[in-house]
């Protein structure tokens, strides 16, 4: 058996209990290969439903390793899924289109659907982006979410595919607004709300985030050297549960998004929208910035913007994204005011 086989077999044992309780609580989107820590660096491999999804970010995988852990995984889980091979080892993690290795069979390339949290999400193999629709590691909050969101008005800020707002949605909000500069990610937000229409329906605002964010905070919106582009105006107000989950670093007109040197100009005004007795979810993704530093600040800047934390909580994605050092990359921190 190569080394790759016993590296999944292992992963696929590991996984055993998990997945058991994930297909019981309406879940087929999951991580079954965490190729960093499991012992193939740069190796992802997801299931999205009917969709086995493998990705590679160091080196491209060969055509008989792609197939035996295809087989492997099929026959472990008793199903026939969907092989789609996103090579991603070029730069900026693009994903390779050429298909040198393994041309996926037309139906795994078709929009199917995934499950999670006992919610539709669209599951694409392909698309003009480069992730996939639905982040898994933060499959933990959005159950939070689901839970903790009855009754109350949600924003889901940097809202990429709007899993959170859904998630809100289906938990009984109030009203939910997803917010996002990049329409064709609010677009699938839209399809996922379509395909789930027992669901309130959620707002969409496209809108860069410190645009959005400083309006609705009451502070003034930063001019830099340049003339500003048109932004959609938005009133004063505060937000029962607001979730911050920014990329790891972005530029705009408006602002730069720096989670490595400036958090804080990030969750400031968030803090600001967040209402007295609400919740803020804010997460962290940059792997070199240690949980307990970035909890420091955060509490330092919330304390700053007259808005003490009255208690904090550390969210965890599951065992498929497993640590080795206890340290995962995304971070999340759910506090209370
Ligand atoms: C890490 S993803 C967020 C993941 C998301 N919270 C989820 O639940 O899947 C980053 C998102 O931020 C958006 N984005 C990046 N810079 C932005 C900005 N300045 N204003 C608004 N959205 C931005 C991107 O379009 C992308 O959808």
């Amino acid at each position: 058996m190569s080394s790759l086989n016993q590296a999944l077999r292992a992963a696929l044992d590991n996984r055993h209990d998990l997945l058991a309780e994930l297909h019981a609580q309406g879940t087929d989107c999951y991580r079954l290969f965490h190729g960093s820590q499991e012992g193939a660096g740069g190796l992802t491999i997801d299931r999205y439903g009917p969709q086995l999804l493998v990705q590679s970010f160091h080196q491209r995988l060969e055509r008989d390793d792609l197939l035996q852990l295809h087989e492997a995984i099929n026959r472990h889980l008793g199903l026939d899924l969907l092989l789609v091979y996103n090579d991603r080892s070029q730069g900026n993690s693009r994903i390779d289109r050429e298909d040198t290795v393994y041309r996926a069979e037309d139906a795994a390339l078709e929009d199917t659907v995934g499950h999670e949290w006992g919610l539709k999400y669209r599951v694409r193999g392909r698309h003009a982006g480069q992730d996939p629709l639905l982040f898994l590691d933060l499959r933990n909050a959005r159950g939070w979410v689901k839970q903790h969101s009855a009754g109350k008005s949600v924003l889901n800020l940097f809202s990429y595919t709007c899993g959170v707002g859904l998630s809100a949605a289906a938990g009984g909000a109030s009203e939910v607004c997803n917010l996002d500069f990049a329409e064709g990610n609010l677009a699938v937000g839209r399809e996922n709300g379509l395909l789930n229409p027992e669901l309130p329906k959620m707002k969409f605002v496209q809108s860069d985030y410190f645009a959005a964010i400083r309006q609705l905070a009451g502070l003034p919106i930063i001019q830099r050297r340049h003339k500003l582009p048109a932004y959609p105006r938005m009133d004063q107000r505060e937000y029962d549960l607001v979730l911050l989950d920014p990329p790891a670093w972005a530029k705009s007109a408006f602002g730069t998004v720096d989670l490595l040197r400036d958090y804080q100009s990030l969750l400031k005004p968030a803090v600001l929208t967040t209402a007295p007795d609400g919740v803020l979810i804010c997460c962290n993704n940059l792997a070199k910035v240690s949980m307990d530093d970035w909890r420091e600040q955060v509490l330092r800047c919330a304390e700053k913007a007259g808005r003490p934390v009255r208690d904090w909580q550390v969210m965890s994605p599951a065992s498929d994204f497993p640590s080795l050092d206890q340290q995962p990359p995304l971070k999340t921190l759910i506090l209370q005011f």
